[in-house]
């Protein structure tokens, strides 16, 4: 008797083993919402590279006839179920949800339906993990499953898991870099001589640039990048709408002219820096010495430098956007999750955030010359205590439409500002004075 119990439970023990057995070694199913320029990558990278342990199972996007006939689509096996309808998703046995549609709404309350039935999700979308990421993570965590944004900053660039895993074990005090290559390409064309109309306007003609730029010249795509970066490297969580963004679009040739003196050059610096419980954070454009990595990056290259308390300064570089590395970022994402790879969390605290530094500041002016010009804009801005630098100005410009630039000594953001908007009312000025920060290496948050 004792024997015949003894060898139906080995039985049972051995048939649980084979289905756990059977359920180890079949492939995770993925599914993908959304088939455009990232999606087909992804497809394509899992169908030629034949990754062990996953498959993709479903293929969601609307007007999907349409979808199912293109270029893209000839990579895709045949057993790949394509649908227009979510619920099929949501009903399918695929473990792993891929989210790459982009914009908050279906996407979101989509997203919440998969973690809610226990899919885990990966998603390359910047705007619903800056807005609306902290609740999206406490319902994973809830349902026991994960959700993984790799790619959401930098593209290619392994920035995320790269802070969360590799550098989680240090005190990261400040993040810079150049995280939209669009206004990245602008710029380091425009460091060659060429006006920012007919780059923004190349930019549009090779895919770039959307239609209407202004996510990214005007610094909204960046600024959601730089809160995702907050979160995982600050352990910050801020309000996107309420980072300092400023435009690239009042850039013109001549600053680079006049920044080259300086020993500078122009990007769009995306930055964050910890300061007791507040963070300041601004996305503008901004002088960078050619000595700073952030000068180095040219075309729609990204760049992210971190600075650790313990481990010193960390680049990280590489192709920012483009369908194929954007969607190595999602599958090393694909592939961790389905390997049960636990990401790296620690506390994440909700901060205040200001848009004041102190640094130094790059002034151009464009006026219509007269005598008394430069004692003006001295007493405007020995009013707000700001100190002048230097003064440049290049030969070969016409007197009433004349170019030149003040520098000014370390001071407040707030501070400049105020003498900006006084001297913005001066007879003489043709345009309202661009003000830029200077990047240097030692500068600090106020
Ligand atoms: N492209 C990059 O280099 C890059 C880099 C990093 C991150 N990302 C992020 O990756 C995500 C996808 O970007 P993408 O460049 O691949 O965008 P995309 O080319 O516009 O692809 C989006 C796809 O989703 C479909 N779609 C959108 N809304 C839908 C809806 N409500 N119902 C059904 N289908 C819908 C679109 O269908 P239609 O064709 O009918 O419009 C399209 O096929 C975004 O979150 C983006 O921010 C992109």
């Amino acid at each position: 008797m004792a024997t015949k119990r003894k060898s139906s439970l080995t039985k049972i023990a051995t048939s649980n083993r084979k289905a756990a057995s059977a359920a180890v070694n079949s492939p995770v199913k993925i599914a993908l919402l959304g088939f455009g320029t990232v999606g087909s990558s992804v497809a394509r990278v899992l169908a030629t590279s034949k990754l062990p342990g996953v498959e993709l199972t479903h293929i969601f996007n609307r007007d999907v006839a349409r979808k199912r006939t293109s270029a893209a689509a000839k990579c895709v096996p045949a057993s790949v179920v394509w649908t227009e309808n979510f619920h099929d998703i949501l009903h399918s046995r695929a473990e792993i949800v891929v989210e790459l549609m982009g914009g908050l709404d279906p996407a979101e309350g989509w997203i919440r339906k998969c973690l809610a039935a226990g899919k885990s999700v990966v998603t390359a979308n910047k705007q619903l993990i800056a807005y609306r990421g902290a609740s999206l993570f406490r319902l994973a965590a809830k349902h026991g499953v994960q959700l993984v944004h790799g790619a959401a900053v930098a593209g290619g660039v392994p920035v995320i898991p790269g802070i969360l895993q590799g550098l989680g074990g240090d005190q990261i005090t400040r993040i810079s870099g150049i995280v939209n290559g669009t206004c990245n390409y602008i710029l380091s064309r425009m460091e060659t001589g060429a006006e920012y109309a007919a780059v923004l306007a190349d930019a549009q003609g090779l895919g770039y640039a959307e239609a209407n730029p202004s996510a990214d010249v005007d610094g909204f795509d960046a600024r959601a990048k730089l809160c995702i970066l907050s979160r995982i490297a600050l352990h910050a969580e801020l309000d996107p709408d309420a980072v300092a963004t400023q435009t690239i679009s009042t850039i013109e040739a001549v600053d680079f002219a006049y920044a080259k003196e300086l020993g500078c050059t122009i990007r769009q610096v995306s930055r964050a820096q910890m300061d007791g419980g507040i963070v300041h954070a601004r996305v503008a454009p901004m002088l960078v010495p050619q000595s700073s990595p952030i000068a180095w990056s040219h075309g729609t290259q990204n760049m992210v430098v971190t600075s650790g308390r313990f481990g010193g300064d960390v680049v990280f570089s590489g192709h920012g956007a483009g369908g194929e590395p954007t969607a190595v970022a999602v599958v090393s994402d694909i592939l961790a999750v389905a390997q049960k790879a636990v990401a790296v969390q620690l506390p994440v605290r909700r901060r205040q955030v200001t848009g004041e530094f102190l640094a130094p500041h790059y002034l151009r002016f464009v006026v219509d010359d007269k005598p008394g010009i430069v004692s003006g804009i001295a007493g405007a801005l020995a009013k707000v205590g700001a100190n002048i630098d230097s003064l440049l100005q290049r030969p070969g410009y016409p007197k009433h439409k004349l170019p030149f630039v003040i520098t000014t000594e370390p001071c407040l953001t707030s501070t400049i500002e105020k003498a900006v908007a006084a001297m913005a009312k001066f007879d003489c000025m043709l345009e309202r004075p661009l003000c830029l920060q200077i990047l240097t290496i030692d500068d600090k948050a106020e």
